[in-house]
């Protein structure tokens, strides 16, 4: 009796012990944080993927937005609510290098600016932070995000406070009117020592969206060499990220010609991508069209470092939260298929609902921002489930499954996976749930361990599993410009047929739809990402490691 309970009681432990690791609110990582290859990871080696919200504080109050709307501690508890483990916090350079500026009260920034209301706001949300210098109200903001265990990138956005960029603001490059190296050089010491003990400040980014008449990549080299020394020298936890030329739309001048820096472990290079990058296209383009030529774009301009083993962090995405914009809808899908095909690090743009002040407008309400306008609600909440599954990492060092990755069918419109309800129905499902998938080399989807496959049987019908005995596996190809139809020819007669997801999830194989011409056309439905994750796979003894505990079910001794 008593030897067949030990290793149930130890399982019974091992199942309470990773219920309750999954109750818990989220847990800074293992810091510093360092590189290895692409992936920047904990001090432990796992993987650390950053699932960041940009929160602006470089508008002209040089005060983190929001706090007239609501509490900084509840701003910070909402980040981690919505799954985020990280904050991009923006700052212009005078916040370290002008003392007039640094110094000054919020309450004076803001009534300097004539925003009374704002005062008043702040009076009634964060009463403690009204009559503390603009550092020190900086400093809090870090601090409360570190009280809900938020890691911090800090963004050197502009040298002036104000709304960034544009090409002719005097912000744009080195030498430009505002932009003198000597003083973005002091402001990185100056910002990075600061924080040199504050343990959830994990990076610095160097400048944001380097751009205009200015721009020269010799001058690039020379000086982000010299910032990212700057930085280290000042701090040597922090990772040093990079952005490249363009609005940061383009890093490819790296491909050829390396950074060369006295250290190492520590380099993260960024990349922006918005809908608007692409100009008119997914207006005026077939959307796998559009599609599949902004992903080859992006590759050239900064995706090959990945391939390259540096860490690229998507640090600007974003879109319009209303839903209503079509080329923004068609461009999110398209970046979410990338994220979850490379798992990406990233930072959605923005956190704010709405501004103090922007370009002279007071209150202004940002569409692009996850919380509403008065910081209240999600100002999209289907889009934080949609988001959920690329906000922790499934690739890289450190996971369960490390060492027998798997695939998953993701299926970029919903965030959501394939999964076998039963040998008749696939439906979508969390993909924290999805069976272990392998995409053959010679195109088929079989379910691993169970001799089972995808198998299309007729237009219009509900997928189904076939079995590889039988030898009834479809051979599926990735179709069209964005190569995420899922496609194969019926046996029967050569009929083509694609995956098909239905409003309410239920996978079934139906007519191709949108393959080429047709830029009205939504393909959204039908496409799927097969990618590769090494997330631990629900019921899989490999997840739990019992081996170790003995034989299971145990065996008599006798
Ligand atoms: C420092 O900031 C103050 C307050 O914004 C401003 O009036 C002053 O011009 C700034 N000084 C410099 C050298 O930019
Ligand atoms: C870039 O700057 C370097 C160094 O100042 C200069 O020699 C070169 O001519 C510049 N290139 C361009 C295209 O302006
Ligand atoms: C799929 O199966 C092949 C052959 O057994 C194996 O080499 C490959 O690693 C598997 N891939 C995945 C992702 O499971
Ligand atoms: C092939 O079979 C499907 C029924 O599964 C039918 O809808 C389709 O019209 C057929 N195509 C041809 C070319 O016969």
């Amino acid at each position: 009796m008593a030897s067949s309970l030990t290793p149930l009681l130890v399982l019974g432990l091992l199942l309470v012990l990773l219920a309750s690791a999954r109750a818990i609110s989220i847990s800074l990582p293992a810091l510093p944080l360092s590189t290895a290859s692409r992936w920047v990871v904990g001090a432990d080696g796992r993987r650390v993927k950053l699932a960041c919200a940009s929160w602006a504080s470089h508008l002209e109050p040089v005060a983190a937005e929001g706090l007239s709307r609501r509490d900084v501690g509840g701003i910070a508890a909402r980040v981690a609510a919505m799954g985020f483990n990280c904050v991009r916090l923006t700052w212009p350079t005078y916040l370290a290098t002008n003392t007039t500026l640094s110094s000054l009260p919020l309450r004076w920034s803001l009534e300097r600016l004539g925003l009374r209301e704002s005062v008043a706001g702040v009076r009634v949300n964060n009463p403690d932070l009204l009559d503390l210098p603009l550092i020190d109200v900086f400093r809090e903001v870090v601090s409360a995000l570190a009280s809900s265990n938020i890691m911090v990138i800090l963004d050197n956005q502009m040298t002036t406070p104000g709304w960034c960029c544009s090409r002719s603001d005097g912000n744009g490059f080195f030498g430009d009117k505002y932009f003198d190296p000597e003083e973005w050089l002091k402001g990185l010491s100056a910002m990075a020592t600061m924080f040199r003990y504050t343990k959830n400040v994990v990076g610095m980014s160097l400048r944001n969206e380097l751009r205009g008449p200015y721009q020269n990549v010799s001058l690039w080299y020379r000086y982000m060499q010299q910032g990212a020394e700057a930085v280290h020298a000042a701090n040597p936890n922090v990772l040093v990220i990079l952005s490249g030329l363009d609005f940061d739309n383009t890093l490819s001048f790296l491909f050829s010609k390396q950074v060369e820096l006295s250290f190492t472990g520590k380099l993260v290079f960024e990349q922006h991508w918005y809908g608007f990058s692409d100009g008119t296209d997914w207006e005026d383009w077939n959307q796998n069209d559009a599609c599949g030529v902004a992903v080859e774009s992006i590759r050239t301009k900064g995706l090959f470092l990945l391939k390259q083993g540096w860490p690229l962090f998507f640090s600007e995405i974003g879109f319009d939260m209303s839903g209503t914009h079509i080329p923004d809808n068609r461009y999110l899908t398209c970046f979410i298929s990338v994220a979850a095909e490379m798992d990406l690090d990233w930072a959605i743009w923005a956190l704010q609902g709405s501004y103090y002040i922007r370009e002279g407008i007071l209150a202004y309400d940002e569409s692009y921002g996850l919380l509403s306008w008065d910081w209240y609600t999600a100002r999209n909440p289907s889009f934080i489930k949609r988001i959920n599954y690329l906000q922790s990492p499934f690739q890289g060092p450190g996971l369960p499954n490390s060492k027998k990755p798997y695939n998953a069918i993701f299926h970029p419109l919903t965030g959501l996976c394939v999964l076998v309800k039963s040998p008749n129905s696939l439906e979508l499902g969390p993909c924290d749930e999805s069976n272990a998938w392998n995409y053959t080399s010679t195109c088929e989807l079989v379910l691993k361990h169970s001799g089972q496959c995808l198998e299309a049987k007729s237009v219009g019908d509900i997928a189904k599993l076939g079995t590889v005995s039988s030898k009834s596996c479809s051979k599926w190809q990735l179709i069209s410009d964005s190569r995420m139809h899922v496609s194969t020819e019926l046996t029967k007669n050569g009929t083509r047929v694609c995956l098909d997801a239905s409003p309410d999830g239920v996978i079934s194989t139906n007519q191709c739809k949108c393959l080429i011409e047709d830029p009205t056309c939504n393909p959204e439905s039908q496409w799927f990402k097969v990618i590769l994750s090494s997330k631990g796979i629900p019921g899989e003894a490999s997840v739990l490691q019992l081996p170790s505990l003995g034989p299971w079910p145990p065996v008599s001794s006798s």
